[in-house]
């Protein structure tokens, strides 16, 4: 008799309430308001980001799919046998299992916020996979990654993987100390190593349309935060009072989204005000565009040994293989 095995699933970050709270007002009042992109992904953000993975001018998603489509076998390739595939911010799980057939992991360890994100994704799997080892782990990596043993044996090479250009969203600053942690995070087997996709430099006019589409879909995307912060800080921000506004910064190369004051206001919330001159904005996301080049030292910067990349005939976008050691 053959066992089906069953995913087994470790949370282990819980939410500090406190702590958001303070972090989203310190952001509200401060001289430059802002607030950390994370805050965008309430249920409903996450729904709109979906929906923005299929908008045409939101070219980062498919293109990377058809990287993927196109290379995987030489991605395989550079891959030593029987790894562990480690899926930082998994979701459906549709991107890595999609890699399944080409890379043929011993394990799949789904790592997210909440381990609830990816039960019913991984129990899917466990019956289209039923000798695979499937883990889900509930981590929040933004700060750096550590794994724990429990998920992840000391002694299979590890293949961590980190597609959807989310690596855009750190500073360049930030994504080195990322980097450095995931470089630990890969450990000592050789042939471990991080796969990685990232959003290359490209003409302005399409950047900015890829983050302010003809549907709105990503103005109600940016907008939905002032509603998850209304739910979490007990503000009175009224949707209809802010525009959506996305800018390519060429100085720092980063696309920038802001939610702009349409006229004078004040925002309300128990024990606090915040007054806003019309035009002002609360910045609420970075999402840095590299060259390949810059983006390849990055990686040797944070400590791997060797890239290989793979692009897109456009050269809109590119998934990196970092060997590790
Ligand atoms: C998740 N992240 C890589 C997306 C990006 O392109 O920076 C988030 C996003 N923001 C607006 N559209 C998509």
């Amino acid at each position: 008799m053959t066992l089906i095995k069953q995913p087994t699933f470790h949370q282990l970050f819980t939410t500090d309430q406190h702590a958001v709270r303070a972090e989203l007002l310190a952001g509200l009042t401060a001289p430059a308001a802002h607030t950390s992109p994370k805050y965008l992904y309430d249920a409903l953000g996450s729904r709109l980001f979906e929906a923005i993975t299929e908008l045409p001018e939101y070219y980062p998603t498919r293109t990377e799919a058809a990287i993927f489509a196109r290379h995987a076998a030489d991605m395989a390739a550079q891959l030593p046998v029987g790894v562990t595939l480690i899926d930082l911010g998994a979701g459906n799980c549709q991107k890595a299992a999609g890699l399944f057939a080409a890379f043929a992991p011993s394990r799949y360890v789904a790592v997210d916020i909440s381990v609830d994100f990816l039960r019913n994704a991984l129990l899917l799997l466990q019956r289209q996979h039923p000798h695979m080892a499937l883990v889900g782990l509930g981590l929040d990596f933004s700060a750096g990654l550590t794994l724990p043993d429990v998920a992840v044996p000391a002694d299979s090479p590890r293949v961590l993987f980190y597609p959807g250009s989310s690596i855009g969203n750190f500073t360049p600053t930030d994504a080195l100390v990322f980097l450095r942690s995931v470089h630990t995070a890969c450990g000592h087997v050789p042939g471990s190593g991080l796969l990685i996709g990232v959003d290359l430099v490209k003409d302005v006019a399409e950047l900015e349309a890829a983050y302010d589409d003809a549907l709105g879909v990503t103005g109600a995307f940016n907008l939905n935060l002032l509603l998850h912060i209304n739910r979490t800080l007990g503000t009175n921000f009224n949707v209809r009072e802010w525009a959506h506004v996305a800018l390519f910064n060429t100085v720092d190369s980063r696309i920038e989204m802001h939610l702009q004051a349409r006229h004078s206001l004040t925002v309300r919330w128990p024990g606090g005000e915040r007054a806003f001159m019309g035009g002002e904005r609360i910045h609420t996301e970075n999402s840095y565009k590299w060259t390949l080049p810059a983006f390849e030292s990055l990686l040797l910067k944070a400590g791997f040994q060797e890239t290989q990349a793979w692009t897109d005939p456009g050269q809109r976008f590119a998934v990196c293989w970092a060997r590790a050691l």
